[in-house]
C-alpha cells in the first residue's frame, strides 16, 4: 500500500498528463504557417506520449489503491507558436520536478516499480523538454 501524500502525487503528475495530452493535440490542430508546419507533427508524437503516460500512472494508482482523477490542470492552447512552446517547455520543467519528488517518495516507500516507471516516464519528460527548447531556439 501507497501512502496518501504519494497517492495525492500520482493523482497531480494524471491532471497534468491529461491537461498536456489535450493541449498539444490542440496545438497541434491549430498550427499555422511555415514554422507551425515544422513542428506540427513532433507536437501530435508527445501529445500521445502523454497520454499514454496518464494511463499508466492511473493504471498503477488504482493497483496501489488509489482514485484516479479525471480533471485535467487548466490547458493552455496560446495564440502563435511562440506562445504555444513556451507554455509547453515550462510544463515541461513541472513534471519533471514533479515527477523527481515522486521518484523519491516511492523510494522512501520502497514501491519500486512505482520508482521505476516514473523514472522511465521522467526519461521521456527530459526528452520533451528537450525537443521544445530546441524548437524554440529555432524560431
Ligand atoms: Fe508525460
Ligand atoms: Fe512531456
Amino acid at each position: 500500500m501507497a501512502t496518501k501524500a504519494l497517492m495525492d502525487m500520482m493523482n497531480r503528475a494524471i491532471a497534468r498528463e491529461l491537461q498536456v495530452a489535450i493541449q498539444y493535440m490542440w496545438q497541434h490542430v491549430l498550427w499555422s504557417g511555415t514554422k507551425g508546419f515544422a513542428v506540427k507533427d513532433e507536437l501530435k508524437n508527445i501529445g500521445v506520449a502523454e497520454m499514454k503516460h496518464a494511463e499508466a500512472i492511473a493504471e498503477r494508482l488504482v493497483y496501489l489503491g488509489g482514485n484516479p482523477t479525471t480533471k485535467p490542470e487548466p490547458i493552455f492552447v496560446g495564440k502563435g507558436l511562440k506562445d504555444m512552446l513556451v507554455q509547453d517547455k515550462k510544463d515541461e520543467e513541472g513534471a519533471i520536478k514533479l515527477y523527481k519528488q515522486i521518484i523519491a517518495a516511492a523510494r522512501k516507500e520502497e514501491d519500486e516499480t512505482t520508482k521505476k516507471m516514473f523514472q522511465g516516464i521522467l526519461a521521456d519528460e527530459e526528452e520533451h523538454h528537450d525537443t521544445f527548447t530546441s524548437l524554440l531556439e529555432g524560431l
